[in-house]
C-alpha cells in the first residue's frame, strides 16, 4: 500500500498561524512577554513531508503558576467568594452565556482539532457538539439536583436542609485524544458545583482553547477560571506542592495522577477525579455473530487510530472461531481508509506525537521477536506520522504489547479455550474499565456477566466499549479511573454534602421562616428552579 495524500482543501488550510500571547488570571488575559513554544501538526501541508507550524503558546513557568492558584484561592476566598456563594440560578446563567458564546466558535475549534490532534472531520464536529450538549445536560442535571434539595426534613427532633456545596480549588488537567471534551467533562462540573479552577490545556489540541478565552473571561467572575499553558510538570508541580489544591481533575496516566497527588503535603484534604488508562478487552465466543463481531471490533480497536480510552486494546477470541475471525478482520483492516482527517471516509489519520509511530513499531518488532506474526498485509507499514495497524497473533504475556497501553494502531490477539484465560488475564491486570463480550448463549453469558461487573465497571454485550451515553457512569477500578463521571455523578464528585441544621423548636424555626422569606441567605432556599 502507498500513503498518498489529496492536496488540503482551501477552506481547511492554515492561513495564518495562532499566536496564544496571553494567559487567564484574575479575570485577565495577562499579556506575556517571555519565551514561547512553537505548535505543529504531524500532518504535511508540503508534497516532501514537513510538520506544519500551527502557532505558539507561553512558556509559562512557576510564578505564573502561582498567580494563577492565588487568583483561583481569592475567588473561592475560603468559601466567601462571589461564585461558590453565588445563586445556584446565578450560576446557571452565567454557564448558558459561556457557551452561547462557545457554539459561535465551532468552525474554528474544529479545524484545530483536525489540525493538532488529527481526529477526522466528522469525529472532530461530534466532539465539539458532544461538548456543548454535555454542558447542557450539566445544567438541567444540577437543576435536578437543587430541586431535590429545595426542602427540609425533620430527625430526631433537629431540622436539616441539605444541600452539595464546593469543595473548594480544582487542578484540570485534561488528554490529547478528547483535548475539548474530556476537559470540560471536568471542568464544567468543577464550575457549575461553585469551585474555582485552575485549567492547564493538554500538550496536543492547546490552540484549539485560544478561541475560548474571552469566553471564559466574560461569563465567569474574575478568578473563577484560570488559564495557563506550558509544561504540566513546570505549573502544576509547584500548585500541587502549595497544599492549596482540593481536587485534582485529570484525565491521562496513572504515572502523572500519582506524581502529583505525591507532591501534595496533605494528601487526605485532596480529592481525586482521575480518568487514567485502560486496556479493554475484547472477548469472543464460539457462537458470536463474526459480521456483528468484525464491525465492532474495528470500530472498537481503530476508531481515532485506537487512541480512545475505552479503545478495544487486546481481542480474545475462541479457537473454534479463531482462523476465520482472524482472516475476516484482517481484511477489513487493511480496506480502512488513511489519509488527513478532511479527506472523504477516512478511518486511519496522522498520529500527533511524533514519537508514536516508532513506538508502534518497537512494539510489533518486540511481538515478533517473541513468536507473534502481522496477520494483514499492511500491518505495520509506516510513513513519518503514521503506522498501518497491525494485527499481531499469537501474542503473549511477555510482549510489551501484551503489557502496555498501546493508545495506537496494533491489535494483539490471542486465542483461548478455556473462558477461565481471559478472566483470570484480566484478574490480574492493572486495568479495569470496560469489556466486550460477542456471542448468544445466555447459559454461558449469563455466568460470565457475573464474574466480568465485579472485574470492571461496563460490561458491553455484542459491541464495542465506549464512554457515552454521557448520562451513564464513566469509571473503572485499579489503575483505571477514581470517581465516576456522568453527567450527574461528575456533579457529586465535584462536591460535598453540607447543610444546616437546627433543632425544631419556636425561635430556631422562626429564624429559618425569616430566612426563607429574605434574601439573606443564597444557600438556603426551597425555590424551585424551572
Ligand atoms: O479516551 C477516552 C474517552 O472517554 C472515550 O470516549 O468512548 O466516547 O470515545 P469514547
Amino acid at each position: 500500500m502507498e500513503f498518498k495524500f489529496s492536496p488540503i482543501p482551501n477552506h481547511f488550510e492554515i492561513k495564518e498561524t495562532v499566536t496564544q500571547d496571553n494567559y487567564l488570571v484574575n479575570g485577565k488575559l495577562v499579556s506575556w512577554k517571555g519565551d514561547f513554544s512553537p505548535v505543529y501538526s504531524t500532518i504535511s501541508s508540503d508534497e516532501k513531508y514537513k510538520p506544519t507550524l500551527l502557532g505558539k503558546i507561553p512558556s509559562l513557568g512557576k510564578d505564573q503558576a502561582i498567580e494563577a492558584l492565588d487568583s483561583a484561592c481569592q475567588a473561592f476566598d475560603n468559601g466567601k467568594g462571589l461564585w461558590p456563594t453565588m445563586k445556584v440560578v446565578d450560576r446557571i446563567k452565567a454557564m448558558e452565556s459561556f457557551v452561547e458564546e462557545m457554539k459561535g466558535k465551532r468552525e474554528e475549534v474544529v479545524n484545530l482539532l483536525m489540525w493538532e490532534i488529527g481526529k477526522n472531520h466528522n469525529d472532530s464536529k461530534k466532539e465539539f457538539d458532544r461538548t456543548v450538549d454535555y454542558i447542557y445536560d450539566t445544567i438541567e442535571a444540577y437543576k435536578q439536583i437543587d430541586r431535590d434539595s429545595a426542602k427540609f426534613q425533620k430527625n430526631s427532633g433537629i431540622n436539616a436542609h441539605i444541600r452539595r456545596g464546593p469543595l473548594g480549588v480544582v487542578l484540570c488537567l485534561g488528554p490529547y485524544n478528547y483535548p475539548l471534551n474530556e476537559t470540560f467533562c471536568l471542568l464544567i462540573p468543577a464550575l457549575m458545583m461553585g469551585n474555582t479552577v485552575i485549567f492547564k490545556p493538554a500538550k496536543h489540541g492547546v490552540l484549539l482553547i485560544s478561541p475560548l478565552m474571552e469566553a471564559f473571561q466574560k461569563h465567569f467572575p474574575p478568578g473563577v477560571v484560570n488559564v495557563l499553558f506550558g509544561r504540566g510538570r513546570v505549573l502544576a508541580t509547584p500548585i500541587m506542592e502549595s497544599g492549596k489544591i482540593n481536587v485534582l481533575a485529570l484525565i491521562g496516566h496513572s504515572s502523572s495522577a500519582n506524581a502529583l497527588q505525591e507532591s501534595h503535603p496533605k494528601k487526605n484534604r485532596l480529592r481525586l477525579v482521575l480518568g487514567l488508562e485502560a486496556k479493554n478487552p475484547a472477548i469472543i465466543m464460539p457462537d458470536a455473530d463474526l459480521d456483528l463481531t468484525i464491525k465492532e471490533c474495528i470500530n472498537g480497536s481503530l476508531s481515532f487510530n485506537g487512541q480512545r480510552c475505552t479503545a478495544l486494546k487486546i481481542i480474545y477470541v475462541h479457537e473454534d472461531v479463531k482462523d476465520v475471525f482472524i482472516e475476516r478482520f484482517s481484511n477489513e483492516v487493511d480496506k480502512l481508509k488513511y489519509g488527513n482527517p478532511w479527506d472523504e471516509n477516512v478511518n486511519l489519520t496522522p498520529l500527533p506525537e511524533p514519537s508514536k509511530p516508532k513506538y508502534i513499531q518497537e512494539l510489533i518488532s518486540d511481538a515478533q521477536s517473541k513468536g507473534a506474526k502481522i496477520i494483514n498485509k499492511n500491518g505495520g507499514k509506516s510513513c513519518e506520522n503514521y503506522v498501518f495497524p497491525a494485527i499481531l497473533f499469537p501474542v503473549s504475556k511477555d510482549m510489551d504489547v501484551y503489557k502496555d497501553e498501546q493508545f495506537g494502531p496494533v491489535v494483539p490477539i490471542i486465542s483461548f479455550k478455556d473462558i477461565d484465560t481471559p478472566l483470570e488475564d484480566m484478574a490480574e491486570s492493572n486495568y479495569g474499565q470496560q469489556v466486550s463480550v460477542f456471542g448468544k448463549n445466555t447459559k454461558t453469558l449469563g455466568p460470565l456477566i457475573d464474574t466480568l461487573v465485579n472485574l470492571v465497571c461496563r460490561v458491553n454485550i455484542n459491541s464495542s466499549c465506549q464512554r457515552g451515553p454521557d448520562i451513564y457512569p464513566f469509571t473503572g477500578r485499579k489503575d483505571s479511573a477514581f470517581s465516576t463521571l456522568s453527567v450527574h455523578d461528575a456533579l457529586r464528585s465535584f462536591s460535598i454534602r453540607t447543610f444546616v441544621a437546627s433543632k425544631d423548636n419556636k425561635e430556631n424555626n422562626k429564624i429559618i421562616k425569616d430566612l426563607l422569606g429574605s434574601d439573606n441567605s443564597n444557600f438556603v432556599s426551597t425555590d424551585y428552579i424551572l
